[in-house]
């Protein structure tokens, strides 16, 4: 399996800073055959992005994607619009759950209609600081994995990556709410104990599962050195150019070791 390393750019960057960051990144980023870099802009630079990108060394991701492919949603961008524009959409991210009062059942929809539509659904589950503080992150991540894989088929299975976001250790700056690596390595277990009871014994070796949630260049080598962890979602610190390159050689170093 592929070393995932992803970042999310959330609403940072006009088109032309995007594709001005895109070309820095371009031609920084070392081109290791075993690590998927892929970066999520903004929609409005998705298509743009998309003439610019060499897909050989990074790949494309939306961060959000409607359900349905076409028809009265105003407002909305189909995961057919983007069908060959991107590779990936993030799905299900907290600040989409959280601010934008997305459900399990609109992410379910969603990660169907990516598939669909022959691209890859990155689905974010994740509990809250008082979902935390309650006991109940196992609870929450168990309903968010069940409920946005509700459509995906046995066959289907192997064409979603999981991430798990606690939404307490996300943007925390320079990453002093940081996750410890035991709660990590238990949600990651519990994530892949959860798709062998669902799809069957052995099924979840083979799906890739990401953490995030303020990894920086001085952390990631520690996450993705973790049993069970193959990749990383980045967000603050992929909006920094040194910072994400540096991330991407800590994984390799860690496939290397
Ligand atoms: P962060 O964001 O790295 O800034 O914490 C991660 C995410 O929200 O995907």
């Amino acid at each position: 399996m592929k070393t995932y390393i992803v970042g999310n750019w959330k609403l940072n960057f006009t088109v032309g800073e995007a594709s001005i960051y895109l070309h820095k990144l371009l031609k920084a980023m070392p081109n290791y055959r075993d690590i998927e870099v892929v970066v999520a802009p903004s929609t409005i630079a998705l298509q743009p992005l998309s003439l610019q990108i060499d897909r050989h060394v990074m790949k494309l991701a939306a961060q959000n994607a409607f359900y349905r492919d076409f028809g009265a949603f105003t407002g909305e961008v189909s995961f057919s619009q983007l069908r060959s524009v991107v590779d990936y959409c993030i799905i299900g991210h907290s600040e989409r759950r959280n601010i934008l009062g997305e459900s399990d059942k609109m992410v379910q929809k969603k990660v169907a209609a990516a598939i669909r539509n022959k691209i890859t659904p990155i689905l974010c589950v994740g509990e809250l600081e008082s979902e935390r503080a309650f006991g109940e992150t196992r609870d929450v991540i168990r309903d968010q994995l069940i409920g946005g894989l509700g459509e995906v088929s046995d066959d289907e299975l192997d064409k979603v990556i999981i991430a798990y976001e606690p939404v307490w250790a996300i943007s925390s700056t320079k990453g002093a709410r940081a996750a410890g690596l035991e709660d990590i390595s238990d949600a990651v277990i519990l994530i892949r104990e959860i798709l062998d009871e669902v799809y069957g014994k052995g099924r979840a070796k083979d799906i890739p599962v990401l953490f995030g949630g303020s990894v920086n260049s001085s952390n990631a080598g520690a996450y993705l050195a973790l049993p069970g962890v193959d990749g990383l979602l980045v967000g603050g610190a992929s909006l920094i150019l040194s910072e994400f390159v540096d991330i991407v050689k800590a994984a390799k170093r860690v496939r290397n070791e």
